[in-house]
């Protein structure tokens, strides 16, 4: 029984408006990975259209810009691979299977999909619904052991988790006679199945970063203010002003973790400066604790201009050049084909498809 290999994968999507949330909570973290692990980055233009019809020529700018954030952003398109789902077909047809193993009441229990599809659920196109059986498929069909997300994500990749070992246990028999099961840990207990339980890897002070005028709601892609967030090619006069005017209480900053309780806020700036810094929240305490915002907002504007600035100036010049992207795009793509084309032909043997191998 062999021990299924460790890898990374990750999928942001095209869907405009990249934030710092996105950079802090995911980009961010996938850099150092590269250094322990085989990782896959996905720019997941699929997940794109289930919200809505997205303009075409937005649509490939926006692809090309999330691109642009990873190699600005210091990933390795050679060593490791970057692509556009759409580009590997792998993905739709492995989720067309999970859909089937996924069940309605599962998918029902999204709370991302209550709160996309809103009060009118007969409205919603049946994409929107099926995303995350889409979202299991991109991390399986490389059968991905780790995926660093923010923790909004947490949800979609314990459904992950839940089709594996469905596929696993109603396949059992079949994936062993076919040799095809790698020993596993579930809990302190040892299997083996064909998919293994993916590992979310959430963590450090930005896991969730908040609106800059609401503590209570997170930064996001969709929010109608501007002002609610840092987009990654803000200027630094853009970025000083949203800083400025971001939400805030009349206390100092406190000593303790403990006192940031109850102050959304004022947590959701040090986390941002702790995330930026490469810290933690109780080091900027330690710092700060007792200054008033009239400080600290200064030193964070500082710090966001420093660390963004440079990538946002990477980024401009590397969409200056679409070709060389979409050629990145397509090197990725078929680097990825030929991991995922494999786990297909397998899962179609393990299900009984004639013709999986021919
Ligand atoms: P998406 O495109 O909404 O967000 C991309 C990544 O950014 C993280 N993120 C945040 N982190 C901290 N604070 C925030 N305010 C914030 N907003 C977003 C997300 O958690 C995510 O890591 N379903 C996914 C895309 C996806 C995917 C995958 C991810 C498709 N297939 C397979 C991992 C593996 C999504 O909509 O992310």
């Amino acid at each position: 029984m062999s021990k299924i290999q460790e890898r990374v994968f990750s999928g942001i999507q095209p869907t405009g408006n990249l934030h710092l949330g996105n950079y802090l909570g995911a980009i961010k973290r996938f850099v150092p990975l590269q250094n322990d692990y085989d990782c896959i980055y996905c720019v997941v233009d699929l997940h794109a259209i289930t919200a809505s019809m997205q303009n075409p020529a937005e649509l490939a700018d926006n692809i090309r810009e999330v691109t642009a954030a990873f190699l600005a952003a210091g990933i390795d398109p050679q060593k490791h691979i970057v692509f556009n789902q759409s580009q590997v077909a792998e993905h739709a047809e492995l989720a067309w299977i999970f859909n089937c193993v996924a069940r309605m009441g599962w998918l029902s229990r999204m709370t991302q999909f209550k709160d996309k599809a809103g009060k009118d659920r007969e409205k919603a196109s049946v994409g929107l619904f099926a995303y995350p059986s889409l979202m299991a498929a991109d991390i399986l069909t490389y059968r991905a052991t780790h995926v660093p997300v923010g923790e909004d994500q947490k949800q979609h990749l314990e459904l992950t988790r839940d089709i594996a070992q469905k596929f696993n246990n109603d396949y059992s028999e079949r994936i062993s006679d076919l040799g095809l099961g790698e020993a596993m840990m579930v809990g302190d207990e040892k299997v083996q199945g064909y998919f293994p339980l993916t590992e979310p890897l959430i963590g450090g002070p930005a896991a969730r970063v908040m609106s800059l005028r609401d503590g209570a709601k997170k930064m996001s892609k969709s929010d109608p203010s501007d002002l609610s967030r840092i987009v990654m090619t803000d200027n630094s006069d853009a970025i000083a002003k949203k800083i400025r005017k971001a939400k805030t209480d009349p206390n100092p900053l406190p000593e303790t973790l403990e006192g940031l309780v109850d102050r959304p806020d004022a947590d959701n700036l040090v986390g941002i400066y702790a995330a930026l810094s490469d810290t933690d929240k109780a080091s900027v305490l330690s710092e700060y604790a007792g200054a008033q915002f009239g400080t600290f907002k200064p030193a964070l504007v500082e710090l966001a201009v420093e660390k963004i600035g440079p990538i946002a100036a990477e980024m401009r010049r590397l969409q200056a050049d679409p070709a060389e992207i979409d050629a990145v795009l397509a090197n990725g793509a078929d680097r990825a084909r030929e991991i995922a084309s494999r786990v297909l032909v397998d899962v179609k043997e393990i299900i009984g498809f004639v013709g999986a191998r021919r």
